[in-house]
């Protein structure tokens, strides 16, 4: 993907317009309120900088899985104070977002203003992305503006159908990811450096051997590093493995020494005997697990080889935490590594992108979020594009143009 190849909000000319804007409004919730609204605050400026041209911004978003029709518990009412704030103007809200209800909500407001729509999977179609519901909702606007990147990974009818069927832009928020993510995996400064963690390979094996591919060097953490010791013939006590998965992760180093990949696997690790904050913990090279004894986080040796190795890197790709990172003090590796990364992209030397689920939380807890180049909000989106998919809501905004 470059970044010619999909349209932006400035080639639309939305003045007077109907805008369909898909969102990502799946936010977390507690009693009843927005409990992190990162992703409302990300969206806010493409809904703003389409009001104030003069659109009329009408919002789509899934919100949870809902499989039976409407719920209250799924609706997307509740997160519409926390969007009205975000975007510093009261939203209209639409009870569903097809038909004549949702027609005449959108008729019933002006340019400038902004109406939220019902979950879009209170209906079957969405998920089945079906043409006719496809159709139904294309009805709605003039124009479509997907800013759900972290959506686009699903082929469903407000994600990938309606764009089909309506000229299109990515919103300000999908460009950010997109370009972010181009920087670092399409057209990257080398060396290039992976940091994936995690606990299981199983769930990440396209990604990993994506990776080897196209990078210079692949550091592995968590508990997915054990499998590749494993592999190698170490003895890991306790600690999580998935020894069923040596092939795969003899494969993989073989497919990266074919590349030109280089793996780098922790060298040391912190252990205990129990998994719970502030265990008794001692440091161990990675061939003197006892037992009884976990592999719970990368010791200080394995922190001194990668903050060695990402000192050569020009870009550095992040996914997944390198040890048991939501508890004391086995989050000592994932934060040493961050700080590192994040020290050297401060300085300028290096463009660093991190993103997917647990990820975030870990870079959060780290406090390096705001220091790293780009943290995506996404979760499966972003892995799917690490393994090199093409993901059905961006190749529908290449391929339909305004
Ligand atoms: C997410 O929260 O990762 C996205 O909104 C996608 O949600 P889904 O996994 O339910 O499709
Ligand atoms: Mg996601």
């Amino acid at each position: 993907m470059t970044e010619a190849a999909f349209n932006t909000l400035d080639d639309l000319n939305v003045a007077g317009k109907t805008v369909l804007v898909r969102a990502d409004l799946n936010v977390p919730m507690q009693d009843g309120a927005v409990s992190d609204t990162t992703r409302i605050d990300r969206l806010a400026p493409t809904l703003t900088e389409l009001a104030r041209k003069g659109a009329k911004v009408v919002v789509l978003s899934h919100f949870g899985r809902p499989k039976a029709g409407p719920d209250a518990a799924n609706s997307l009412r509740h997160v519409l104070p926390a969007l009205s704030k975000a975007v510093g103007q009261d939203v209209a809200f639409a009870g569903t977002c097809v038909g004549e209800a949702a027609k005449a909500v959108i008729a019933g407001v002006s340019p400038g203003d902004v109406v939220l729509l019902e979950n879009t999977r209170f209906h079957a179609g969405e998920e089945k992305n079906d043409p006719a519901f496809a159709s139904q909702l294309a009805e709605l606007g003039d124009l479509y503006v997907n800013d759900a990147f972290s959506a686009a990974h699903r082929a469903h009818a407000s994600t990938e159908g309606v764009a089909r069927r309506l000229p299109s832009a990515a919103g300000r928020l999908m460009q950010q990811e997109l370009e972010a993510l181009a920087k670092a995996l399409e057209t990257p400064e080398r060396p290039v450096c992976a940091v994936v963690g995690g606990a299981k390979i199983s769930t990440k094996l396209d990604l990993l051997g994506n990776l080897v591919a196209r990078v210079d060097m692949l550091a592995l953490g968590g508990g997915m590093a054990n499998t590749f010791l494993f592999a190698q013939g170490a003895e890991l006590g306790a600690s999580l493995c998935e020894r069923d998965m040596a092939d795969q992760a003899r494969a993989i180093m073989d497919k990266a020494k074919a590349c030109g990949c280089e793996i780098l696997l922790p060298v040391d690790f912190v252990v205990a005997t129990e998994f719970k904050s502030g265990a008794e913990d001692r440091v161990v090279a990675v061939n003197a697990v006892g037992p009884e004894e976990m592999a719970l986080d990368i010791g200080p040796a394995t922190v001194a080889l990668l903050a060695q190795k990402i000192g050569t890197a020009k870009t550095v790709v992040w996914n997944g935490p390198l040890g048991a990172f939501e508890i004391t003090p086995f989050d000592a590796g994932t934060n040493a590594v961050a700080a590192e990364v994040a020290k050297r992209t401060q300085a300028g030397a290096l463009l660093s992108v991190a993103g997917g689920g647990d990820t975030v939380a870990a870079l959060a807890a780290a406090g390096v979020e705001d220091t790293f180049t780009y943290v995506s909000a996404a979760g499966g989106a972003f892995l799917e594009w690490l393994e090199g998919k093409d993901l059905p809501g961006v190749a529908a905004l290449k391929t339909s143009q305004a």
